[in-house]
């Protein structure tokens, strides 16, 4: 097995070289359970220590030398003993071993496992960390006996004593990109965390018990869909920890393994309370109060692991239907009650009741909760639950992208149709299901010549919503509104069909660039959720994507960040509700290649269509978005890549999103040499955004071409006094049309590299900051620089400083806007100016890359001229004003 790099722990680092390097050398031990990671650190700190300086010692004590006298010691002291001393004397004559090898520099002794000492070795342990010119080092075990020695060490304050803590989240989420050698989605990473306790050598386990078929990598991130499997070594780990248990302290471990998190009050009916205290003080069980109830849970989520998995079939089914008996009796009383029984209900083979299964069924779909709800709704069908259960049941297999099933159930209940009602459920759920779905776009036409046949104004007000979204979807923009409207005039209407209708009333208004009547929209439809979750909980999903639009096309990064932080995106997380999380990580990649993070555009961008790729939905607009962050970082070839990727997947019934695509396109051009190309299709797609009246995606096409350069080109229709508008006059114009902030700026920009004024660009580029749109701000700054300095003015040297801090707040990115002004150095000329910058003389240049001191003064001229800079003092901050070179360093 191949060692992955060492992760996180850097305070740890830190305090335990200090300890060692510091003027105190006061030295430091790490307590902490098994597999924490306490021998790794220990390791890391050693290897950073330099030789020169230190004698380190590496001792591994075990079970095997902890049986022999000096055991501990093998590896350090010589094999042969001198006879007949004293036990006192013997300790002398090692430590002056120690002394002697040390020659003058500083004893370190590391132990690792110090608990395992023989009694001897510990002894000299604790006489050398007496010594003046020596520190002690090493790790402890949670809950071993310690010799009496090594616990000295402390209480006579010759060491510190600090426990090791699990890594956190973060951690945790980087050391399994280590093990995996590739990043790992969050939901995957989430969940084996939280498995892990952020416990490494759990995690590892955690890792290589996992099926082949568990763990798969999509588009290079790797997504862990398993059941867990436990590996004998993490049983024997976990078996240990658990011990052998009194049938009593069995039973309260299994029920809470079941049924955690438990109430208390509802454990101490079921078993014998002393059973419960006993468990408690055997860290097997932990009590949480919570503001009302106090709950039990297991001390570690593996111990359930290994409990469920050792119970066999029989009694698990007999402990969960006791379980769902407790809760029936003492009344449900929270919200999710009703849910947990009938689970139980389910797994114990005692669910008989569609009802409760049906009601459990729809609230897991509530919190998107994607495969339990499919199991329930399943379940609900099998009991009997008819035409509701079908119904609910092939909405949520349409969210499980599993379309052909959805269709068959709700085919199988189409003679139950009796009624309006029903038709019009019936009807909405399979438009969905077949438009979204199997990308069939005659759906609309067959679901709007059935819904004149409802008489109902509520039923034919639910299909005029469905109607009116996907006539959105597929670009029938004026019909949408109009059905959208007609919804919201219809007091019969549902709270869910108003709200959708709102929903797509509100993504139109953004698109058109009213943002301020979209945000009211979009509030609406969000203080409503409570009215329509139940109901339609998958409107979230329409709601998303106006919100998303909307802040978008605002350039509100900080909205962005806000809702992918939001409760949904975390319930969508973890219950595979794949089309909100691919969304949100959409969104997400935006904000970031917004921000100019190239790096994080791109892996979030991976993510989304990882998680995307078994759906049509919104797989197209995730390609283009990774599009989008390759072409920032100026890689061509994987921005083509994806394009073509995004081509292939997106459906034609999600024709609404062609401006994101587009736009894609673009930069896709522009990224791999094709300038014009780049010009000639943004000039297009901004003649056919006017055509269709969506002046919100207009303004950031103009954008793009004035990124491009493309200020003065005209664009647009010839005009009655027979010229065409420029591209900046469109702008002005269009920036008092469409709301907020963001469209001035544009426009102002547009004005000021029309004017070729560098001070208004330098001014544009401050306003771009402000918003944290750092890549438009960088390339403003390029373009005023640009300009100075083919003006040889004076004014360029500070420009230069302002490019480079902005670009120093970006990853690695390159756009033609920043290619453009900047200068091209040779290989050759890179090296010299590197060196220079950093300060070496021109003739240690020379010496270093085998040049005349003469050659390196001609390449110094020819450098200072490119960059128009006066000299040595100017070149550092010129080089760093240089996109995508690390312009300081000379390796
Ligand atoms: N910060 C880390 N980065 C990368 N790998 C780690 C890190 N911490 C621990 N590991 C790995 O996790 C595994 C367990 O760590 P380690 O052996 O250090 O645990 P330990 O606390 O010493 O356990 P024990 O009590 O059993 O000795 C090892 O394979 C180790 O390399
Ligand atoms: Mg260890």
């Amino acid at each position: 097995m191949s060692r992955w790099s060492f992760v996180g722990r850097t305070d740890e680092l830190d305090r335990l070289l200090s300890a060692v390097t510091g003027t105190e050398g006061r030295g430091l031990f790490f307590s902490g359970s098994a597999g924490i990671g306490k021998s790794r650190l220990l390791r890391e700190g050693v290897a950073a220590l330099p030789r020169d300086r230190y004698a380190v010692w590496w001792i591994a004590a075990s079970a095997t030398t902890a049986a022999l006298p000096f055991g501990g010691l093998v590896q350090v002291l010589p094999a042969e003993q001198p006879q007949g001393l004293s036990p006192a004397g013997i300790l002398r004559w090692a430590v002056d071993v120690l002394q002697q090898q040390a020659a003058g520099r500083r004893i370190v002794l590391a132990i690792d496992d110090a608990h395992l000492l023989d009694p001897p070795s510990a002894a000299l342990v604790h006489l050398v960390a007496r010594a003046d010119n020596a520190t002690v080092i090493g790790t402890l075990r949670d809950g071993e006996q310690l010799p009496l020695p090594i616990r000295a060490l402390w209480t006579d304050d010759l060491v510190d004593h600090v426990e090791l803590n699990p890594l956190a989240p973060a951690e945790t989420t980087r050391l399994l990109s280590e093990i995996l050698d590739g990043p790992v989605d969050a939901t995957s990473a989430d969940r084996l965390g939280r498995l892990s306790a952020g416990n490494p050598l759990l995690l590892r386990e955690l890792v290589f018990a996992a099926d082949r078929g568990e763990l798969t990598r999509t588009y290079g991130i790797w997504k862990w869909t398993g059941r867990l499997e436990l590996a004998p070594n993490l049983t024997d780990l976990i078996d240990t920890r658990i011990g052998q248990l009194t049938p009593g302290v069995r039973a309260v471990v299994e029920l809470v393994a079941f049924g955690e998190p438990l109430g208390l009050h509802l454990l101490n009916q079921a078993v014998d309370p002393a059973d419960v205290e006993l468990a408690e003080e055997r860290g097997l069980i932990v009590v949480v109060r919570d503001d009302r109830r106090a709950n039990v849970r297991l001390a570690h989520p593996l111990y359930g692991e290994v409990m469920r998995r050792r119970c066999p079939v029989s009694r698990t089914r007999r402990l969960q239907a006791r379980l769902a008996e407790l809760l029936e009796q003492v009344g449900k009383r929270r919200r999710d009650d009703l849910l947990r029984v009938a689970v139980w209900r389910l797994d114990s083979g005692t669910a008989q009741d569609p009802a409760l299964l049906l009601d459990a069924a729809g609230q897991a779909f509530a919190r998107y909760d994607v495969p339990l709800a499919t199991r329930l709704a399943r379940a609900a069908l099998d009991a009997g639950g008819g035409f509701d259960a079908a119904e609910l049941l092939a909405t949520i297999l349409m969210f499980a992208d599993r379309p052909d099933e959805a269709i068959e159930v709700l085919d199988a209940v189409s003679a139950d149709i009796r009624g309006d009602r029903r038709l019009s459920r019936w009807l909405t759920v399979r438009g969905m299901v077949s438009y979204w779905g199997l990308s069939r776009e005659s759906t609309v036409e067959e679901i709007a010549a059935r819904r004149s046949t409802l008489a109902d104004s509520a039923d034919q007000a639910r299909v005029l919503a469905f109607e009116g979204i996907m006539r959105l979807h597929r670009l029938d923009t004026g019909i949408a509104l109009r059905l959208g409207q007609t919804v919201l005039d219809r007091p019969a209407a549902s709270v869910a069909a108003r709200e959708l209708a709102r929903s797509t009333i509100a993504y139109l208004q953004a698109a058109q660039g009213q943002l301020h009547r979209s945000a009211t929209a979009i509030n609406q439809v969000q203080a409503e959720a409570g009215r329509w979750r139940a109901d339609m909980p998958y409107l979230q999903l329409a709601l998303e994507l106006a919100r998303g639009t909307r802040l978008a096309l605002a350039g509100d990064l900080a909205g962005i960040d806000a809702i992918v932080a939001d409760e949904f995106a975390d319930l969508a997380g973890a219950g595979d509700f794949r089309l909100g999380t691919g969304y949100l990580a959409i969104l997400q990649a935006y904000a970031a290649r917004l921000r100019g993070q190239s790096d994080a555009a791109l892996r979030t961008s991976l993510e989304a269509c990882a998680v995307l790729a078994t759906s049509r939905v919104y797989a197209g607009l995730a390609q283009a978005e990774r599009a989008q962050a390759a072409a920032l970082r100026g890689d061509g070839a994987q921005a083509a890549e994806a394009m073509a990727e995004a081509d292939r997947t997106h459906a034609p019934g999600m024709a609404v999103l062609y401006p994101w695509l587009e736009q894609a396109r673009g930069a896709v051009l522009a990224a791999g040499g094709d300038v014009p190309g780049a010009v000639k299709h943004l000039t297009g797609l901004a003649d056919r955004l006017r055509a269709d009246g969506f002046a919100g995606h207009e303004v950031h096409v103009l954008h793009d071409l004035v990124r491009l350069d493309r200020a003065t080109a005209p664009i647009g229709p010839i005009c009655s006094d027979g010229s065409r508008r420029t591209v900046a006059q469109r702008l002005a114009e269009l920036s008092e049309r469409v709301d907020g902030d963001l469209p001035p700026l544009l426009a102002r920009h547009a004005r000021a590299a029309a004017g070729d004024s560098a001070d208004e660009l330098l001014a544009v580029a401050d306003g771009f900051e402000a918003l944290d749109l750092a890549v438009y701000a960088a390339e403003a700054a390029a373009a005023a620089l640009d300009r100075l300095r083919r003006r040889r003015s004076p004014a360029a040297a500070a420009a230069r400083e302002r490019l480079a801090a902005l670009l120093g707040r970006c990853d690695l990115i390159r756009t033609p806007a920043l290619q453009a002004g900047a200068p091209a150095l040779t290989e050759r000329e890179w090296q010299v100016a590197r060196l220079a910058a950093d300060g070496v003389t021109s003739r240690a240049i020379a010496e270093r890359l085998y040049l005349s001191a003469r050659t390196v003064e001609n390449h110094l001229q020819r450098i200072y001229s490119k960059l128009g800079v006066a000299g040595r003092a100017e070149l550092r901050a010129a080089l760093r004003a240089i996109p995508g070179h690390e312009g300081g360093e000379s390796e």
